[in-house]
């Protein structure tokens, strides 16, 4: 297990660009067995994440090739429905597959999703909407066991903007008989790349990023080369890592609208931001106002994947700040390990009351889940003095190369071996 020693203190100047969307590369990757013909995913981020969902797929008996750092896949001799414990259980997008696996095969099994220890994370939601196109489910021993004659079309309401659950609508909507009409679908920057590349496929859907999504069932998909869209949470978290830290820092790549309400955030901490086209640029004099208020809630909200790292920021500003994490159940695990670096916050179920303490205090902390592990970064990064960082694959998870672009913009990291 690897961990980073950072020397606190350093301002950040310089422009990095932000990596594919690993929670766009993930479904995209589960589309991809949609077809017998090649599909491309172009830089794709060399994440763990992204890697696991390829073993998938493998094991699928597709051919998964990576070369110069894009991805493609060939999966005409794909024949198994089966998705190994071992893997549903390290990442919480196998269940995604489900779709996928029902519209190729018309069966398919998989053992109850891992992924981030955040909360519950039920699939109650993709289930009953499965259910709704025809599929017969039983639950046995942990096990998801699924099957489906013909998929049907059907009027479907969720009752939460589940991504994941909308994410496996699409894929088991694509080629079922007749149109299915999702109403309440989550609006999510990542939904709408997914359509997206459904429709280079050949699919036939409409309505991605709004409350309904209507999809066309077809009867045949074609491979395609296709590029994702830039990943908002890779690019927010950096963009506190500059506000912390001091300095001015530039992230190419992403549309500004899709980081929800970050950006009005960092201007109340007393950020300078100015976007032009793709490129997002802070200036931050490290002597940061506390946000009030911050409640993550579903797109266009302010992002659950960035509270953690909202809560490192506001930790070093001056004030106090109320988060309020409405999505997940124990999001706030991270908050033991900021406190071992003077971070003054209270946790009470949801909501997590933080006093700024101006300065943290270099400690050794451990990540705990793949964002936890990147506020402690951040903190890391702004705090007195050194600090290390433990269990890395967390943060491997879903950043590539996070110390590379860290130290490109004058951060004192370095990754060592345990
Ligand atoms: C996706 O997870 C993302 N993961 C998460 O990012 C992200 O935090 C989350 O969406 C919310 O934006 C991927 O895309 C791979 P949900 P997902 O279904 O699909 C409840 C990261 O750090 N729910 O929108 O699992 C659930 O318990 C990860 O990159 C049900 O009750 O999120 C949660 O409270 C972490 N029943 C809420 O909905 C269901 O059937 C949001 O879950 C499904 C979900």
């Amino acid at each position: 297990m690897d961990k980073f020693v950072i020397d606190g203190g350093r301002r950040l100047f310089g422009s990095i660009r932000a990596q594919s969307a690993k929670n766009s590369v993930l479904p995209l990757l589960a589309a991809s067995i949609l077809t017998e013909q090649r599909v491309t995913i172009r830089e794709t981020p060399p994440i763990s994440d992204v890697a696991c969902m390829a073993q998938i797929l493998r094991e699928l008996g597709a051919e998964v090739r990576f070369e110069g750092g894009d991805v493609t896949i060939d999966s005409a001799n794909a024949c198994d429905h089966r998705i190994s414990s071992a893997l549903t259980k390290e990442l919480r997008s196998s269940v995604f597959m489900l779709g996928s696996l029902l519209t190729r095969f018309g069966r398919a099994v998989c053992a109850y999703p891992g992924g981030c220890d955040i909360g519950l994370r039920p699939i109650d939601l993709h289930l009953n909407a499965l259910k709704r196109l025809g599929v017969e489910i039983e639950e046995r021993e942990g096990y998801i066991l699924c099957s489906c004659k013909r998929l049907k079309g059907a009027d479907l309401v969720l009752d939460f903007p589940s991504v994941g659950a909308t994410e496996n609508i699409l894929l088991a909507a694509v080629m079922a008989e007749g149109r299915t009409v999702l109403e309440g679908a989550a609006k999510e920057p990542e939904i709408v790349d997914l359509q997206n590349f459904l429709n280079a496929m050949g699919a036939k859907i409409a309505g991605a990023g709004t409350d309904t999504v209507v999809i066309e069932g077809v009867t045949k998909l074609n491979g395609c080369d296709y590029l994702p869209i830039k990943d908002r949470i890779e690019a927010g978290t950096y963009l506190i890592g500059c506000a912390v830290c001091g300095g001015e820092v530039e992230v190419e790549g992403v549309n500004a609208d899709s980081l929800g309400l970050l950006l009005h955030k960092l201007r109340e901490n007393g950020c300078k931001i100015h976007v032009k086209n793709d490129k997002i640029r802070i200036a931050s004099d490290r002597r940061l106002k506390c946000n009030r208020r911050i409640e993550t809630r579903p797109f266009p909200g302010f992002p659950t994947d960035l509270q953690a790292q909202t809560a490192a920021l506001n930790s070093m500003a001056e004030g106090c700040a109320l988060i309020v994490e409405n999505l997940f159940e124990t999001r706030f695990k991270y908050v033991p390990e900021l406190k071992k670096m003077g971070a003054d916050i209270e946790v009470n179920g949801r909501s997590a009351f933080v006093r700024g303490v101006g300065r943290l205090h270099g400690a050794a902390v451990s990540c705990g889940d793949l964002r936890g592990g990147a506020a402690l970064v951040l903190a890391a990064l702004g705090a007195e003095g050194t600090s290390e960082v433990l269990d890395l694959a967390h943060i491997d998870r879903g950043y590539a190369d996070m110390e590379g672009k860290l130290k490109s913009l004058g951060a004192q990291i370095r990754r060592v071996r345990v």
